[in-house]
Order: structure tokens, then C-alpha cells, then sequence
């Protein structure tokens, strides 16, 4: 299985070299072209205990990062989204990164024609999914049929 890890953050990245320790080859996506390029390196640009020596280790193992949401969800099984939710200055948490990353992936999905599991990490509020994501998501690949669990 191949599994892509959109946001390559603090939480991201650590996901994303976790991951690449199982048989499964990870893809990495993130909108800064300067920390795919990181990744991509092998250079750490997030300070975790022990993420030097995984980074390194999850390259050897097939590791690679891109900007491109449309080439890791149409090469990949499984999308664990993990980009930012900052506090609203009401106390909500910030959907405004994840509609459009849910709406970029509904687009890929478009142009598949596997199964595509997709995983909000990002935390959000409980409705969040329901009124928000999954809307988008759906408006973004009308022609598929979407479970939700
Ligand atoms: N850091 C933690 O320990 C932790 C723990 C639990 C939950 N979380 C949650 O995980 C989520 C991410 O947290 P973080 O600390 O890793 O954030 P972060 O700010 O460190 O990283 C987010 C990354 O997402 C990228 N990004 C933003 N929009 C994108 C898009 N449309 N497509 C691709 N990449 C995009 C950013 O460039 C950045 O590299 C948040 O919802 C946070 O609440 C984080």
C-alpha cells in the first residue's frame, strides 16, 4: 500500500517517516516547495527527537515529497491530511486550510478510478466533518460515491 501524508509539518512529517518504517511507501505533500525540497534532501526542518536519524532511514526506504496534491493522490491509497487548524478568534479551529486541501484531493479523486481512503488528522470541531469537509470534498469529485466513518 501506498500512503501520502499531505502537510509535512511538526505532526506530518513525523507521520510521514513513522509510516515509512512499515512495507508501505509514503509520499509526502506540502505547499511549501521548501520543505519538500527538505525532505527531499534528507535535511530536517522540524526539530523532534530522533526525526534526523528516521528521515534518513524513511529516504532509504522510498520516502519522497512533492507539491503536487493530483501525483500523490493518484499514486497513493490512502491520504492522511495534517495541515494546519489554527484558533479562530472565537475559539473555533481554522477550516481554512483544510477546504482547500479537501478540495484539491477531490479533484485528483476525479481522475481515479481506485478506492481512496482520505483521513482528516487535522483536529476539528465534531460537526466539522459532516458540514464542512465532507461537503467539499464531495463538490470536488462529483462523479464518485463517498463513505464517511
Ligand atoms: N504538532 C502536534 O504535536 C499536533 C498534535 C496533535 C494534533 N495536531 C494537529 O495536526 C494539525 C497539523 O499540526 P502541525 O503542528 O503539524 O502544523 P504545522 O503548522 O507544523 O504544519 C502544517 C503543514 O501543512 C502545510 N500545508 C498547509 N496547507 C496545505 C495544503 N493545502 N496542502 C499541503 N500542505 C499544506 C504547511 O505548509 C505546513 O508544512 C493541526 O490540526 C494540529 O492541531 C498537531
Amino acid at each position: 500500500m501506498t500512503i501520502s501524508v499531505m502537510g509535512l509539518g511538526k505532526l506530518g512529517a513525523c507521520l510521514a517517516v513513522t509510516a515509512a518504517e512499515s512495507e508501505h511507501k509514503v509520499i509526502g505533500v506540502d505547499i511549501d516547495p521548501s520543505i519538500v525540497e527538505k525532505v527531499n534532501r534528507g535535511i530536517p526542518h522540524i526539530r523532534e527527537p530522533q526525526y534526523d536519524i528516521k528521515l534518513a532511514s524513511a529516504i532509504k526506504r522510498g520516502l519522497s515529497a512533492t507539491t503536487s496534491v493530483e501525483a500523490a493522490v493518484l499514486n497513493s491509497d490512502i491520504t492522511f491530511i495534517v495541515v494546519p487548524t489554527p484558533s479562530d478568534p472565537d475559539g473555533a479551529f481554522s477550516l481554512g486550510a483544510l477546504r482547500p486541501a479537501l478540495a484539491d484531493i477531490g479533484r485528483a479523486l476525479e481522475k481515479k478510478t481506485s478506492y481512496h481512503l482520505v483521513v482528516v488528522v487535522s483536529t476539528v470541531l465534531p460537526g466539522s466533518c459532516r458540514y464542512s469537509l465532507i461537503p467539499t470534498l464531495a463538490a470536488h469529485c462529483p462523479s464518485k460515491s463517498i463513505g464517511v466513518d
